[in-house]
């Protein structure tokens, strides 16, 4: 199954009660934190975190772009978010951080760039309830789907069935009705999408667009 994120990055920020609730049917609503330094661009924390959690019944997917996650990532997952997602790049003890997101009764998730390799990482997969593999250079919404991500995508997925785990692979960065498919396709199941859910007229009917050519 499917399960198709809208990614809060692209709404109105001044009104995100109302562009939570604009993506009925979604099954998370991804939110984007960005520190200014793990990232060039700064957007929302942990306070925003805690007010979207009442403002909205669809489970929060915090993905966090940030320096220093081991000192800020349970702390997510403490204000209410059911699933964390920290970058590779930026963890100084990934194994200690997942276990410690999920004793505060979270998913955790780990993230890579485009340029960062799954291999070294192999054996704390079944740490992790999801990985995510970036499809853009993370950072801003509305850039190209980057193709050349398509065989890290696979070989992720034959990873994970080597291994038996039925963790989550998510896919963020230019996810849109042109390119959902081949991300399916390559073994994909969550997908991440910003300005094709959230410029769209219609968003909720974006979402659900999206979600039957997943399933294609
Ligand atoms: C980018 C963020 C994405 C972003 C995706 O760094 O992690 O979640 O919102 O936006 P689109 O779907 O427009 O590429
Ligand atoms: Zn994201």
């Amino acid at each position: 199954m499917a399960q198709i994120n809208p990614s809060i990055l692209s709404a109105d920020f001044a009104r995100l009660a109302e562009e939570a609730r604009a993506v009925d049917g979604a099954d998370w609503l991804h939110v984007d934190v960005m520190d200014n330094h793990f990232v060039p661009n700064l957007t929302l924390g942990l306070p925003v975190v805690e007010s979207l959690r009442k403002a909205t019944d669809t489970p929060l997917d915090c993905h966090l772009m940030i320096e220093a996650p081991d000192r800020w990532a349970p702390a997510y997952a403490e204000a209410g978010a059911g699933s964390v997602t920290f970058h590779a790049e930026a963890a100084a003890a990934p194994v200690r951080l997942a276990r410690e997101i999920r004793a505060q009764g979270a998913r955790a998730s780990m993230a890579l760039r485009p340029a960062t390799p799954i291999e070294p990482y192999e054996d704390l997969l079944p740490e992790l309830d999801m990985l995510l593999i970036m499809t853009v250079e993370p950072g801003f919404g509305g850039q190209a789907f980057l193709d050349i991500m398509l065989p890290k995508i696979r070989r992720a997925r034959r990873m994970m069935d080597r291994h038996g785990l039925e963790m989550w692979l998510q896919v963020d960065g230019g996810v849109s009705a042109s390119t959902i498919e081949r991300c399916a396709e390559a073994g994909a199941d969550v997908f991440v999408a910003g300005s094709a859910v959230y410029n769209a007229d219609d968003p909720a009917g974006a979402v659900a667009a999206l979600r039957e050519q997943a399933e294609r």
